[in-house]
């Protein structure tokens, strides 16, 4: 059977996570996917630089627009990251130049992600981003595949690595914010730009891509009430445990008589409960639906292994020849929510 072939623009924490997996894993990922996948081509900015991973069997782009360009790929990965720029371009070029795309970027769908995905459906490509949410949990495909026979009611969760690392660090181990921060950088769970971490936008824009597929809405992550962890102290934290509870960065979407609410904030939750208990850089999805009621899933939500897992199940999901609709639906069906503020208590 003919491989599916790939280019892959970014070598970085998850690009070379990727490359690692397609390498270690060739025959067990070809026999899932029904045909190899094939790295053809590679981009980054810096060629001589020592990625962990053998790259001399790849065509080298230094272009990554060149790369989604090149008329010997099927899908184009793109793994550079930012919402505007190499990345915005680059998939712009593959989707118009007839490849698939899968990317982890949530920054740039939260921004792009609907006018992107009714572009690739419009030539018949798909555009995936299962790592794109909460990691290495399968939460798109939840959404997209098990959870669609649902009226979804609500999504929640905490959707950010760093900032469930930094909270849970700064309590467990008294350690200071600064020290507890360059420690999830070395894990690999930090955006190039951290404020996207630590002012919630990253997990604002993951809630702003779930609610679209949950409630059949467009993309709104302008919508989302937004509030960060900086302001969250040591003893804040303490406090809160005295009292059993921990602070965590939560997520609430829900479709309300008033409209879309969609918010991002820290909040008090029992410490004893599954979202108190949750550690380190892990994510916890809550997804309730008319039919299932509610669906939890946790699992690691940031890192190089986690990540590029997420990103294999859509390059085997393409190999296999499943067109689902980015968004779950065909993206000109979304309907255009009214956005609501959460109440008060
Ligand atoms: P890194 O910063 O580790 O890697 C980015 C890679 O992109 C680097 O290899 C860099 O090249 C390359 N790159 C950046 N700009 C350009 C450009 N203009 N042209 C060519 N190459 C470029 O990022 P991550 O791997 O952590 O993240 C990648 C994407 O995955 C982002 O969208 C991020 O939000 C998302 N993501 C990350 C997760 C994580 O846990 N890290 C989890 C989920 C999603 P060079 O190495 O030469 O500098
Ligand atoms: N910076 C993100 C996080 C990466 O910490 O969760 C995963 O999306």
């Amino acid at each position: 059977t003919a491989p599916l072939r790939i280019g892959i623009a970014g070598l970085g924490t998850v690009g070379a996570g990727v490359v690692r997996i397609l390498q270690t894993h060739r025959d067990l990922v070809a026999a899932r996917a029904g045909r190899p996948i094939e790295i053809v081509a590679v981009s980054a900015r810096d060629r001589g630089r020592d990625r962990g991973v053998p790259l001399d069997a790849y065509a080298w782009e230094a272009d990554p627009v060149a790369l989604a360009r090149r008329p010997d790929l099927d899908v184009f990965v793109e793994l550079m990251g930012g919402h505007e720029g190499a990345a915005k371009d680059a998939i712009e070029a593959a989707l118009t130049q007839g490849r698939d795309v899968v990317t982890a970027n949530k920054a740039l769908l939260a921004h792009h992600g609907q006018a992107f995905a009714r572009t690739a459906e419009a030539s018949g490509r798909v555009l995936r981003f299962e790592a794109a949410v909460a990691g290495g949990i399968p939460v798109i495909k939840a959404l997209t595949e098990g959870l669609a026979g649902n009226q979804m009611t609500r999504v929640m969760g905490v959707m950010n690595g760093t900032c469930n690392y930094i909270l849970t660090r700064m309590e467990s181990a008294g350690l200071p914010y600064s020290e507890v921060f360059e420690e999830a950088r070395a894990l690999g769970y930090l955006e190039a730009d951290p404020r996207l971490d630590v002012d919630g936008i990253d997990a604002g824009h993951k809630l702003s891509l779930l609610a679209a597929i949950a409630f059949g809405t467009q993309v709104a992550f302008d919508a989302v009430e937004l509030e960060g962890i900086g302001s969250v102290t040591i003893e804040d934290i303490r406090h809160a445990a005295d009292m059993g509870f921990r602070i965590k960065l939560l997520g609430v979407a829900q479709m309300t008589g008033r409209g879309l609410e969609q918010r991002m904030q820290p909040c008090l939750v029992p410490a004893t409960s599954p979202l108190g208990q949750l550690q380190g850089g892990t994510n916890m999805v809550v997804l309730e639906g008319d039919a299932v009621g509610q669906v939890v899933l946790r699992g690691p939500g940031a890192g190089a292994g986690p990540t590029a897992s997420a990103v294999l199940s859509d390059l085997v999901d393409i190999a296999r020849g499943n067109r689902l609709p980015t968004f779950g639906q065909p993206a000109a069906t979304l309907r255009q929510a009214r956005p609501a503020k959460a109440a008060v208590p």
